[in-house]
């Protein structure tokens, strides 16, 4: 096994992108080599990285030649015209896009919920949609205990979400309406400052939009339950970083709030925060920057005798996309899977 890797970033310059070079310096990923790939926009670009300067390149064909780990954040049709000269030239595709989630062949993979479903990859496993993997994380551990048989979410969902201009977007809008000036939407159909709207990726015939039925469908695959009934509703508020989630869940059997809250507490990746005699539950402030999702206000759902309510936060950027992403290529080279065993044909 190489005690190092050679690394690029495709989309370098993002919202993920720079949380992910903060990720891989912060957990002193065994890095060899590291390139940074964007736009041609950003060519030329000076990027710090524990203490050097790197320069950011064009995302090329070439660029990937003698890489083993592409994270990929750059967006879905980005991640699709690069995919076969990435699977091509032998790297292993960590993709933050949906371009290829519901691909039977491709891994849909939270670490701390389907961690072998890596070990099956054909070149590209992929990283879920933010609000999937933060709801994944709180609800595999009820799920171990007593199985789900249904969840009603509604998502309150950060500018971040949308990138790194839509969240420089969202300030300038508030500058703009506090002086009493018309706020830019460019990133945005409508205004997100002091304003709020349901999620705008397009509706289908059910008048569901993409957001929502990436819950529904992503967090069948990475449960393995291919019948859960999932039911969302996505919303972005005027946050700027840290996405949170009231979630409605029923049960086959009654579970009881107390060990509700015991799964919880013991599980990875989650941190029980409720102060029930201060009414202080998780808020985007306190999950932004974090790597656990914050959980709290568990409690029995009045309406049904196997249903429990729950709240919780997650920083979007980080185990919403960076940090769920940097997971994978840890878990995929601490148990070396991280070779191809067969080239898949994007
Ligand atoms: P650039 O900064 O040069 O536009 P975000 O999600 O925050 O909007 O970031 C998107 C990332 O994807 C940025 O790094 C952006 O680079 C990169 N990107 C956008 N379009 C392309 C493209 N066609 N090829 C490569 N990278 C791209």
């Amino acid at each position: 096994m190489p005690d190092a890797y050679n690394v690029a970033l495709m989309g370098a310059t993002g919202a993920v992108g720079t949380e992910l070079l903060a990720l891989l310096e912060e957990r002193n990923f065994p890095i060899k080599s590291l390139k940074l790939l964007a736009s041609p926009r950003s060519a030329g670009k000076q990027v710090s990285f524990k203490g050097k300067s790197l320069t950011v390149e064009e995302t090329s064909a070439e660029a990937f030649k003698g890489v083993d780990i592409v994270l990929a954040s750059a967006g879905g049709s980005t991640s699709k015209q690069w995919a076969k000269a990435i699977v091509d030239a032998g790297a292993l595709m960590i993709d933050n896009s949906s371009a290829f989630r519901m691909e039977a062949s491709v891994p849909l993979v939270v670490p701390e919920v389907n961690p072998d479903d890596a070990k099956d990859h054909s070149g590209i496993i992929a990283n879920p949609n933010c609000t999937t993997i933060l709801m994944s994380v709180a609800l595999w551990p009820l799920h171990q205990i007593q199985p789900i048989r249904r969840v009603v979410v509604a998502t309150y969902q950060s500018a971040s979400g949308a990138g790194a201009r839509a969240m420089e977007e969202v300030k300038q809008q508030a500058r703009a309406i506090l002086d009493g000036k018309t706020p830019p939407t460019e990133s945005f159909p409508y205004p997100l400052a002091f304003n709020l709207f349901p999620h705008n990726s397009p509706l289908n015939e059910q008048g569901y939009c993409e957001e929502e039925m990436k819950m529904v469908n992503e967090t069948r695959k990475i449960f393995g339950v291919s019948d859960l009934r999932v039911s969302a509703t996505c919303i972005r508020v005027p946050v700027l970083r840290a996405h949170s989630e009231a979630v409605n869940l029923e049960f086959w059997q009654p579970f009881s709030v107390a060990e509700a809250r015991e799964a919880i507490a013991q599980a990875k990746g989650v941190t029980l925060k409720e102060d029930w005699e201060a009414n202080y539950f998780p808020m985007p402030i306190d999950a932004s920057g974090e790597d656990d999702v914050l959980v709290g206000r568990i409690r029995q759902d009045l309406s049904h005798p196997n249903g429990l309510e729950l709240w919780l936060c997650g920083d979007q950027i980080r185990k919403g996309a960076a940090l769920n992403a940097i997971q994978i290529a840890e878990l995929v080279v601490a148990k070396q899977w991280l070779k191809q065993p067969t080239a898949v044909s994007v």
